[in-house]
């Protein structure tokens, strides 16, 4: 039969396998399940350069196919799964994992199910997950209940863990560290992001220690995880048995790479701290309306985290900051019809009338 598989131009941007082969230890065995993954812009952030005296730049990982960085891992996941003849892959959620697993297990032509918390996940990411085909299974119980089952499941029945207990997953994400150091020509001084499950935390750890042990680095910047006020197991240094937070795609009580976190932090010189919703969504509104970058809640919160240590005057002035924003902001798009009192925006309405809409701009008639 002839072969129909689209070829892709050279200069178009690979994916993470392809594009990191090598360093991820990709071989023709491994049939590359991919959506063009990777590449994410690094976007200098003049107003949070502006507010803080620090280099700052936002690493945007709503850009990936599915709008999240769980792509990258996803791919890995996805094709090693593949590669060792699953027909079905299982994960639990808080919403992205389950969208991105979906998508590439559908491009894989495997079966994708997903356990998320009942009435817990954002509209787009539900929505996302059911148009991949994906069997949907909402759980009357929390995200760390969701995890629980889902590895009963794998263990005892043949589906393959997609989670970020999956090593795989950890390995595709830690590619976000290598894009960085490629933009930057080095480490950034601080690597600021949001913490879950801590599997992202962990991975950049591992991406940039691999910089630094290659020789193109000169340091490991001190990696900064923050967990939202409601749901921070890892700053208070116990598990949290109802998490709460506006941030759901965070809102986790027992996060699964717990101490691959804790041994991060330590080798980084690193810190985790906790972020009130307000704060989050201050900074949601600051990323939306100064930066031009729009995210979901969660992805806020390395912003605000930026913005609470510099007032604490840990980040000195020149420093190079690089704050991963890890979803989009169409996924969960609610939050910017919300003012800063809570009141909903309310868009002007105008008949067909331009001088109407004049006046409403505060436009002044140009005179001739
Ligand atoms: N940001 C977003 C947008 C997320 O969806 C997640 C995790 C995180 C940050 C935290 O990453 O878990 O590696 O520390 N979302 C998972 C999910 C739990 O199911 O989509 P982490």
């Amino acid at each position: 039969m002839a072969d129909t598989t689209p070829r892709i131009p050279s200069r178009q941007w690979r994916g993470v396998l392809t594009e990191y082969a090598d360093r991820l230890g990709i071989t023709e065995a491994t049939p590359v399940v991919t959506l063009g993954e990777g590449g994410t812009p690094l976007i200098p952030a003049p107003a949070l350069s502006a507010r803080t005296g620090a280099k700052v730049y936002v690493k945007f990982e709503g850009m990936n196919p599915t709008g999240s960085f769980k792509d990258r891992g996803m791919t890995m996941a996805i094709s090693k799964a593949v590669e060792h003849g699953a027909k079905a892959v299982i994960c639990a959620s808080t919403g992205n994992t389950s969208a991105s697993a979906a998508a590439y297990a559908t491009h894989a032509g495997i079966t994708a199910a997903v356990l998320v918390p009942e009435g817990k996940i954002a509209m787009g990411k539900l929505s996302q997950a059911i148009a991949h085909n994906a069997q949907l299974i909402q759980v009357q119980g929390n995200f760390d209940d969701c995890l629980d089952l889902a590895r009963d499941l794998a263990e005892n029945y043949p589906v393959h863990l997609v989670n970020s207990v999956n090593p795989d997953r950890i390995a595709g994400q830690k590619t976000a560290a290598y894009e960085v150091v490629e933009v930057l020509q080095d480490a950034p001084d601080f690597h600021l992001l949001p913490v879950g499950n801590a599997g992202n935390y962990t991975a950049y750890s591992r991406g940039y220690t691999e910089e630094l042990e290659r020789g193109v680095t000169t340091k490991l910047p001190r990696m900064f995880g923050f967990q939202a006020e409601g749901s921070a197991p890892i700053v208070l240094g116990h598990p949290v048995a109802h998490p709460e937070t506006v941030a759901s795609a965070i809102r986790i009580g027992n996060p699964a790479s717990w101490e691959l976190a804790l041994a991060a932090r330590e080798a980084t010189d690193g810190y985790f701290g906790a972020i009130s919703d307000d704060d989050i969504l201050a900074a949601h509104r600051i990323l939306s309306a100064e930066v031009g970058v729009f995210v979901e809640p969660a992805s806020a919160i390395g912003v605000a985290g930026l913005l609470q240590r510099s007032e604490a005057g840990v980040i000195p002035a020149g420093a190079t900051v690089v704050i991963t924003v890890t979803g989009h902001g169409l996924k969960d798009p609610q939050w910017a019809l919300r003012s800063e009192d809570g009141s909903e925006v309310k868009p002007t309405v105008v008949p067909v009338d331009s001088a109407e809409i004049a006046g409403v701009l505060g436009l002044v008639r140009a005179t001739s």
